[in-house]
């Protein structure tokens, strides 16, 4: 069970949000993009007991960690974690129907990934999800071009020092990519520590 300290601090407000944004009168399938250790999603469920979670990590030591948190807990409503690469089209995200998700969460991985898991992030969540269902980001974002405050400037920095491809993404960016899969961004949440929730809704056809 790897523990990360962030997961740690950002999971109670990052529930607080969940539970502002979810049915809680029906049950519910969510696929979780970016599992990292396993923290949140054992949180999540111990806490949104109607919800089922698909745990992923494209990181095979994070899939040991998840299905540790899995086991410890005896967290019945969490599946076994599925190793899942972001950046290919959803056909290879395990077994996954298309319109059968009502919540994909992503948390603190559009900055620390190349662009093209952004664009499939966006892309499969457009087909995985039912009509009004929704994805979650959370992390550090750039608004209209800005990055702020100085923490999140440096952040960033050192983000594309450790790999050119990394960095803070702008949320007019990610609305735009989002979009073009049917997926509206309806929500910013601050958070703390400068980071914010990104609540986007998939176009209800009807
Ligand atoms: C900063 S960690 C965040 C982990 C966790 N969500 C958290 O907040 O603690 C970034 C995560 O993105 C994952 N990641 C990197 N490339 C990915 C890809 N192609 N598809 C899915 N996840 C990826 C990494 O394995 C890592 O767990």
């Amino acid at each position: 069970m790897l523990n990360a300290p962030a997961a740690e601090r950002n999971k109670d407000p990052i529930l607080a949000v969940l539970r502002e944004c979810v049915d809680t009168r029906k049950p519910l399938q969510a696929l979780e993009i970016s599992s990292g250790t396993g923290q949140h999603v054992a949180h999540f469920a111990q806490a949104l007991r109607h919800i089922t979670w698909q745990p992923s990590e494209f990181d095979h030591q994070s899939l040991a960690s998840i299905e540790a948190y899995r086991t410890h807990y005896h967290l019945d409503s969490v599946k076994p974690p599925i190793h899942l690469d972001a950046s290919l089209p959803c056909e290879n995200w395990g077994s996954i129907q298309p319109e059968s998700l009502d919540l994909v969460v992503n948390i603190n991985m559009i900055h620390i990934s190349p662009i093209a898991c952004t664009e499939g992030l966006f892309k499969g969540a457009g087909q995985i999800l039912k009509p009004q269902g929704i994805l979650l980001t959370y992390g550090p974002y750039a608004v209209n071009g800005q990055i702020t405050p100085e923490s999140n400037v440096n952040f960033d920095y050192s983000l594309r020092q450790r790999n050119p491809e990394w960095g803070l993404r702008d949320i007019s960016l990610l609305s735009c990519m989002a979009q073009k899969s049917g997926l509206f961004l309806e929500k910013v949440v601050d958070m703390p520590a400068n980071n914010k929730c990104l609540l986007f809704r998939k176009e209800s056809l009807v």
